[in-house]
C-alpha cells in the first residue's frame, strides 16, 4: 500500500518540487491549498500531471485552528493515518521592524508558525499510534541566522526549529522522527519577488554563488522521509550554499 503525505502549500515553488518527489516516490499526496484557490490549485494538478489517486486536493485555511482540526480529523478518517506530514506553507512580509505594520506580523506568524500546530496537532496522536513516521517542517536559513527586514518571518522560522526539536523528543518512543529543512535562497517566486538590487547583493555573498534549486530542497524531504533517516530525529538540515553554517 501507498505510504500517506500530506503538504502545506503544495503548489509553491519548493512546495511544488516537494510534492513531484513525494508522488515520484510513490506516496499518495494529501496536497492543501489556501481557502478560494481551487482554479490555481487544479491548474497546477493539470499542469503536474497528477492522477486522482496520487494527488488529493485539499482545500484548507492552515491559519485557522478550528478548520484544521475539523477538516484534518475527517480527513484522517477517510483516507488513514498520515506517514508524513510536510509542513511547508508559509509567506513574506518584509519590512524594517521599525515601520512593521501588525498584519505583517501577524499574517507571517499564523501562516509560518500557527499553521504548524494547526496542521500537525490532529494528526500527530495517531502517527504516534502507527509508529515510523515523519514530520518535516520547513523553515529557513534567515530562521537560523536572522535577516535585516524579516522580523516576523525570522521568529516563525526559528519557531519552527524549537517546536520540532520539542516534538522529536515526544514523538521518539514511537519511532515517529520529526525534523527541519532549512533552506537557502531558493530559486522561487517567493526569492524572485525581491528587488533585484537586493537579490543580487545576498546572492554575492552566498558563497556557492546561486540560489538553490527547488528539487535539491525535496531531495532532503525525501531522504528524511526515508527508512534510511530513521535514526534522525530533532535535527536541522541546512541547505543554504554555505550562507550560514550554525
Ligand atoms: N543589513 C544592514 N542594513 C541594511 C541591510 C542589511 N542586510 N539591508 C538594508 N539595510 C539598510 C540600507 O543600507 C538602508 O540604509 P540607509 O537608509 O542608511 O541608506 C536601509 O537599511 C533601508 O534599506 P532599503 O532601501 O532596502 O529599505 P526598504 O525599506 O526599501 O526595504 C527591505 C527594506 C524590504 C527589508 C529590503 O531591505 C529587503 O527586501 N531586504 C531583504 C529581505 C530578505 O532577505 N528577504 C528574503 C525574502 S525570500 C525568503 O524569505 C525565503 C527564505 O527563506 C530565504
Amino acid at each position: 500500500m501507498n505510504k500517506l503525505a500530506l503538504i502545506t502549500g503544495s503548489k509553491g515553488g519548493i512546495g511544488s518540487a516537494i510534492s513531484s518527489r513525494l508522488v515520484e516516490n510513490g506516496y499518495r499526496l494529501i496536497a492543501t491549498y489556501y481557502t478560494g484557490n481551487y482554479e490555481c490549485a487544479k491548474e497546477w494538478f493539470e499542469e503536474k500531471g497528477f492522477t486522482e489517486e496520487q494527488v488529493r486536493l485539499f482545500e484548507i485555511d492552515v491559519t485557522n485552528t478550528q478548520e484544521c482540526h475539523d477538516k484534518l480529523e475527517a480527513l484522517q478518517e477517510e483516507e488513514g493515518t498520515f506517514d508524513l506530514v510536510v509542513n511547508n506553507a508559509g509567506i513574506t512580509r518584509d519590512g524594517q521592524f521599525k515601520k512593521m505594520a501588525p498584519d505583517a506580523w501577524f499574517d507571517v506568524i499564523n501562516t509560518n508558525l500557527n499553521s504548524v500546530y494547526n496542521v500537525t496537532q490532529p494528526l500527530f496522536a495517531a502517527m504516534c499510534e502507527k509508529g515510523n513516521c515523519r514530520i518535516i517542517n520547513i523553515s529557513s536559513v534567515n530562521g537560523q541566522k536572522g535577516q535585516f527586514g524579516q522580523t516576523n518571518y525570522s521568529a516563525a522560522k526559528a519557531g519552527m526549529i524549537g517546536f520540532t526539536k520539542a516534538l522529536a523528543a515526544e514523538g521518539a518512543r514511537y519511532g515517529v522522527t520529526a525534523n527541519v529543512i532549512a533552506p537557502g535562497y531558493t530559486g522561487t517566486p517567493m526569492v524572485e519577488a525581491m528587488k533585484e538590487e537586493v537579490l543580487d547583493s545576498i546572492k554575492n555573498t552566498i558563497p556557492l554563488r546561486r540560489l538553490a534549486k527547488p528539487e535539491e530542497i525535496a531531495a532532503a524531504v525525501a531522504y528524511l522521509a526515508s527508512d534510511d533517516a530513521s535514526y534522525i530525529t530533532g535535527e536541522t538540515v541546512a541547505i543554504n550554499g554555505g550562507l550560514y553554517m550554525a
